[in-house]
């Protein structure tokens, strides 16, 4: 097979990087990807670095050794801290991670107010805390570690009292004081609807999967990656739990277009 018709591998501690997959399969319908989600490891957002790091390490691998020719590190957990570790090993490759929707919070009007909801390796490591200080003097920016958040996306539970009483009890503070949410973990997005309801109408969500899909195709392009083929790619699915339920889901967070309200 020519290089070019390889798969882009894509990975994640769960289901949640689906929210990224969906735009790249948008973006560039005519390339096949393999996305494999390490649910049997999740959450990784409260683990130590050491342990996210030889984790994602591990699922890179697994993608590689599929013959994939590009890697999308569809986590921002597993991004502040493997992205530079991996592109040093892998120099020949294409390694593309996400990070949370920061600027574009904070830019899309003046002195705003932001919240950024992630775990607690993105906000505590060097790529967001640059990227914070970068912004801050931008406008009014507020840290919100979420644990436990991403466990209903894992359970396949986006909407209902359970979750948004648990949605509304973490972002509650906040009520009145944002302009802007950012979703800076994967997971979150299929989440929106519930983070919509209890930050209010009127406040904007920002995520990191649009950006992250236009900065891959860029990446393709310079090293002539592109997939040619005229015809609709194929999205191939692995879970480390080894069972059809998470293969499911999976199919099923792909297809979800209306049950939430999608972020920008
Ligand atoms: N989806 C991951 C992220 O974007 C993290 C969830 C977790 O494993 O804690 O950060």
């Amino acid at each position: 097979m020519e290089r070019c018709e390889r798969p882009v591998g894509v990975f994640d501690s769960g289901v949640g990087g689906i929210s990224v997959l969906r735009e790249m399969v948008s973006l560039m319908p005519n390339e096949n990807f393999i996305y494999y989600g390490d649910s049997k490891n999740a959450p990784y957002g409260t683990k130590s670095v050491k342990e996210v790091q030889d984790l994602a390490m591990a699922d890179a691998e697994i993608l590689l050794g599929m013959g994939a020719k590009a890697i999308v590190i569809a986590c921002n957990t597993a991004t502040a801290v493997c992205a530079e570790v991996l592109r040093k090993k892998y120099p020949d490759i294409p390694v593309v991670g996400v990070e949370p929707a920061l600027k574009p919070a904070v830019l899309h009007k003046e002195n705003a107010r932001v919240l950024v909801m992630a775990t607690n390796i993105t906000l505590r490591e060097h790529k967001f805390r640059a990227l914070l200080e970068k912004y801050s003097k931008r406008g009014e920016i507020y840290l919100l570690p979420c644990p436990g958040l991403m466990d209903w996306v894992e359970h396949g539970i986006f909407c209902g009292e359970e979750v948004e009483k648990f949605v509304d009890e973490l972002v509650s503070p906040y009520r009145g004081k944002i302009d802007s949410v950012v979703l800076g973990c994967t997971h979150y997005p299929f989440l929106a609807g519930a983070i919509q309801k209890a930050v209010g109408r009127e406040v904007r969500l920002f995520d990191g999967g649009k950006g992250t899909a236009r900065e891959l195709l860029r990446r393709l392009e310079c090293m002539k990656l592109t997939n040619n083929a005229q015809n609709i790619g194929k999205v191939e699915f692995m879970n480390s739990n080894n069972c059809e339920a998470e293969i499911e889901l999976s199919k099923r967070l792909l297809d979800l277009k209306k049950i939430v309200d999608k972020p920008v």
